[in-house]
């Protein structure tokens, strides 16, 4: 017996007055009780922070769509709030008629709605050599997903008529400081690229583009060009910074790889994840994320015991390709330690590796395209925590 549970014996100050009005927040905000879910930057990854990145809290987050204001934020030289009036973007290169078009403009072109993920080329980058950060906001936090509008730019391509005789690429860049530019080919641009204004049913956000970006699916973030300004059709890639300095894979063999955008099929658990705590045996549901630049999700298996055996996670719909899967699995723990990994395969067949079938191929001294099976070792206190098995 006992006095009882007062939350449910005492009738609440919210149950007897009058609550707030209508607009009392013109913009909605997330409740008060909420506050500890947040974008986060890592301490000293990098020494500024307009040129850093934020990472997107993964742990505290359901289904498949990331809330613009908790999407991960990357910037070279920090971020502007553009007035769209004043806003250009121009196509110019080989087509027939270069143009330069207002917001306007472009927002009376037929346009597109789809899904997709966004995932920074160096997402997990930290973990190529060891265990490295506390939680999956950091290990793969460089992840949102969202539902972008605006004109495909196979349109807008077509509209400047673009010379098909001797284009093969299409050089993308942005109009902030960091004179960002990178080569798309043509193929790609052609097929599914959009030339973005809203983000989850509203205008970008500021810190992601606003008022024009480029969405690449399945692509590195690196390319989903903010604060865009022009298209440039070419007949060679461009070897511009971004793409033959930067943004390289380093190999075993001292070369480095270029031009590797695609975001391979990739998985993680989300809940539970290092930095929680499993408070009592039992129950648990088992819930992550699985996704893939080349397409849709095929399967999910998750293992409990480190790879040893693995079971097949439900899939939630929708399944949709180069966007985010939600996955969900039961587990009773029993109390026992225990190491929790989701492995993905994409419709290709292709199937997300261990870390080190990974580095037998990659080395350990690569920063980006780090797509290995996650290990979360759960302690007998009910402590999560990073780790890396073979
Ligand atoms: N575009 C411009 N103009 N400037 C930038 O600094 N950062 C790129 C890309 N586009 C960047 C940019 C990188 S590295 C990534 S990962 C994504 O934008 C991040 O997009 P987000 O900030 O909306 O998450």
């Amino acid at each position: 017996g006992g006095a009882g549970d007062p939350n449910i014996l005492t009738l609440p100050e919210h149950s007897r007055t009058l609550g707030k009005p209508v607009v009392t927040h013109p913009y909605g905000q997330p409740s008060q009780y909420e506050a500890n879910l947040q974008r986060r930057e890592s301490p000293g990854l990098t020494r500024v922070g307009a040129a850093s990145v934020s990472f997107t809290p993964l742990q505290g987050l359901f289904g498949i769509i990331t809330p613009s204001g908790l999407h991960f934020e990357r910037h070279h030289q920090g971020w502007h709030d553009i007035d769209p009036a004043k806003h250009r973007f121009m196509i110019n290169g080989l087509v027939k008629n270069p143009k330069v078009y207002t917001m306007d403009d472009l927002m009376r072109m037929p346009s597109v709605s789809r899904m997709h993920f966004i995932e920074c080329g160096a997402n997990t980058a930290m973990e190529w050599g060891n265990v490295a950060v506390p939680s999956v906001q950091y290990s793969h936090g460089m992840l949102s997903c969202s539902e972008f509008t605006g004109v495909p730019l196979s349109v807008l391509l077509d509209d400047c008529g673009y010379d098909k005789r001797r284009a093969r690429v299409v050089l993308a860049e942005g109009a902030d400081g960091s004179s960002m530019t990178r080569t798309i080919s043509l193929e790609r641009a052609l097929d599914d690229v959009i030339v973005a204004w809203a983000m989850n049913g509203e205008m970008l956000r500021p810190e992601h583009g606003y008022p024009l970006r480029l969405v690449v699916p399945g692509v590195q973030g690196v390319s989903w060009v903010k604060w865009l300004r022009r298209i440039e059709v070419g007949d060679q890639p461009y070897a511009a910074k971004d793409e033959a300095l930067h943004y390289i894979d380093a190999l075993p063999d001292g070369t480095f790889r270029q031009y590797t955008s695609i975001q391979e099929c990739k998985s993680v658990i989300t809940t539970p994840s290092a930095g929680q705590r499993l408070l009592d045996t039992g129950y648990y549901n088992i819930t992550g994320l699985a996704w893939s630049g080349r397409g849709k999700v095929k399967r999910v298996d998750v293992s409990v015991d480190g790879g040893r055996n693995w079971r097949t996670a439900r899939l939630e719909t929708p399944l949709l390709s180069k966007c985010l899967t939600r996955f969900n699995i039961d587990w009773d723990w029993n109390g026992a330690p225990a190491v929790l990994q989701s492995r993905a395969i994409d419709e290709t067949g292709y199937v997300q590796p261990k870390i080190n079938e990974l580095r037998a191929v990659r080395g350990t001294r690569s920063i980006y395209h780090n797509n290995a099976i996650q290990s979360w070792q759960v302690a007998q206190s009910g402590e999560v925590s990073n780790v890396q098995v073979y």
